[in-house]
């Protein structure tokens, strides 16, 4: 096998068939990066490593896979060797909330949401971190969210399951001090996807005009740039930026009822129903 200098570096991404997943795929590969991609829409990768292909000559490596499956993280791994891949850069991103009462939400798709957000991301990491460090580099890119930073009422599930990959990535960071590995998690706050319609949440004041929402290719931008400089935590947008340090400081009681508030449901004026 070629030497780490002389072959292109490899970055996985996980759920790179849309939003901020398909960004930062785009913006690893014009930065001179392998790709590895995973999502469930094997339609979309194809597109997307054709797309790839034709504007860096980027080699691709699709993997398609459901992340809901517990088997599905060590099928990856076995892809990835079967290609005779080392994977230099790991990005676990892919995710998906719910949005509703807890106790309206169906189990199994509460359990699903910590299978991918949660498990999945842990699973991975543990498939190919270690080989990082015994090369001595290696970079790993946690998509968690400004959700990680307060409890999050109608979707409670989405929220926790981003705590625990934000607190996941900061401790992990810690450990790997010094190892030539680094760790970024990276919160967006709300961002155009195909994230909103996913979670069925469209009407969320959140979502619906209330707050700025960032484009999906800017979030990835920012984001690799933390990356490179080995940030631990990086949150895009100024407005974020002080939501999230505006909760350090409130009461938790206070910082969940505004989360509540931002949830809801917008009001919709008589008459303007659909
Ligand atoms: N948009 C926001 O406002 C926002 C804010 C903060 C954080 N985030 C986080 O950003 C990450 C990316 O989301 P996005 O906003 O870009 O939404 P998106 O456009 O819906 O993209 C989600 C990606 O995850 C993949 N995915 C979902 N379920 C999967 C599964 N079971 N197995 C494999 N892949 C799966 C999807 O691929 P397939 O559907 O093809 O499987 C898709 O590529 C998520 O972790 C999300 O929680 C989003």
């Amino acid at each position: 096998m070629s030497s780490a200098n002389a072959r292109r570096p490899t970055a996985l991404v996980t759920g790179a068939s849309s939003g901020i997943g398909l960004e930062l795929a785009r913006l690893l590969a014009a930065d001179g990066h392998d790709l590895v991609v995973v999502a469930r829409s094997r339609e979309a990768l194809d597109r997307l490593a054709a797309e790839l292909h034709a504007a860096h000559g980027t080699v691709v490596t699709v993997v398609p896979a459901d992340l809901a499956d517990p088997a599905a993280p060590k099928a990856v791994r076995a892809a990835v060797d079967g290609a005779g891949l080392t994977v230099d850069v790991l990005v676990n991103n892919a995710g998906f909330g719910t949005y509703g009462r807890f106790t309206d939400i169906p189990l199994a798709a509460s359990l699903g949401l910590l299978q991918v957000n949660v498990a999945a991301l842990v699973h991975l990491t543990k498939l190919f971190v270690p080989d990082m460090v015994a090369r001595g580099r290696g970079r790993v890119l946690h998509v968690a969210s400004t959700a990680a930073f307060q409890p999050g009422p109608l979707m409670a599930v989405y929220y926790a399951s981003k705590a625990f990959v934000l607190s996941f990535s900061e401790a992990l960071a810690n450990e790997l001090a010094g190892s030539g590995v680094t760790v970024t998690a990276l919160c967006p706050g709300p961002t155009r996807s195909g994230f909103q319609a996913r979670a069925s949440m469209e009407s969320a004041r959140l979502v619906s005009g209330t707050m700025p929402m960032m484009d999906s290719a800017d979030v990835a931008r920012i984001g690799l740039r933390g990356l490179r400089r080995g940030r631990r935590i990086v949150v895009p947008g100024l407005v974020n930026r002080i939501l999230a340090q505006s909760v350090r400081v409130a009461p938790r009681r206070l910082t969940t009822a505004i989360a509540r508030a931002m949830q809801e449901r917008k009001a919709v004026a008589p008459g303007r129903e659909a």
